[in-house]
């Protein structure tokens, strides 16, 4: 059985997953209520995966956090130009330079079962190798204008089948769907 590969993102209405510089301040979810069961649900994805497929990028904003978010969760950081993961006490992260397919293939051999993939460029390049389950993508409704995109223009379509969708009173609207239908 193939290793399965999730993502969970937040991108802005007009696809934006961070601002340019990096930052996330658009993603503040005002209402304390709303903020724990968003979190709580982040949580839940985190024990339903056994590793994470992260892009360099992603973990040069993820450092930055008050914590380590992911615990002991195996993390893969996909990288040209790292040579060493960073020393983060209780982390359990390991850099890879390789096609995704490659990456995931080795996974599987090692056992793993089920992948959450993060970061923009990562996702876009296992989407174009065809390499992604499912998507969970939380639409903030805000225009950002510009920054660091979700998706990038791709030489083939994905048909994908939508699973649920879920609306917050702040408006962010999430949405699950299924990649890889069947034509
Ligand atoms: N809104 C959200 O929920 C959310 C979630 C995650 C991240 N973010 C934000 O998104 C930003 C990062 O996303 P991003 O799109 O800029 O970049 P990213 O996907 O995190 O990282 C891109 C980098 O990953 C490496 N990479 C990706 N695939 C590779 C492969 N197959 N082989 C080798 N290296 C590979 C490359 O690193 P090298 O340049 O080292 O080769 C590439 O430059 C951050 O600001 C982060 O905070 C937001």
């Amino acid at each position: 059985m193939a290793i399965e590969t999730q993502v969970y993102i937040a991108a802005s209405l007009d696809g934006f997953i961070a601002r340019e510089d990096g930052s996330l301040d658009w993603l503040n979810v005002s209402d304390p209520e709303e903020g724990r069961q968003l979190m709580a649900e982040f949580e839940a994805l985190l024990s339903e995966v056994d590793c994470l497929i992260m892009g360099r990028k992603t973990l040069e904003t993820v450092v930055q956090f008050e914590r380590w978010p992911y615990g002991d969760l195996p993390v893969f950081v996909l990288s040209t130009r790292l040579t060493a993961p960073p020393e983060i006490p209780g982390s359990r992260i390991s850099v890879r330079n390789c096609r995704p397919g490659a990456l995931l293939d080795e996974l599987e051999s090692e056992g793993f079962e089920r992948a959450y993939i993060d970061g923009g460029v990562t996702i876009q390049r296992f989407l174009e190798d065809g390499m992604i389950d499912r998507m969970t993508i939380a639409v903030v409704p805000v225009l950002l204008g510009q920054g660091r995109p979700l998706f990038r223009k791709m030489d083939r379509e994905i048909a994908l089948r939508l699973v649920e969708t879920t609306s917050y009173p702040s408006g962010i609207v999430k949405s699950t769907y299924v990649a890889r239908v069947e034509a």
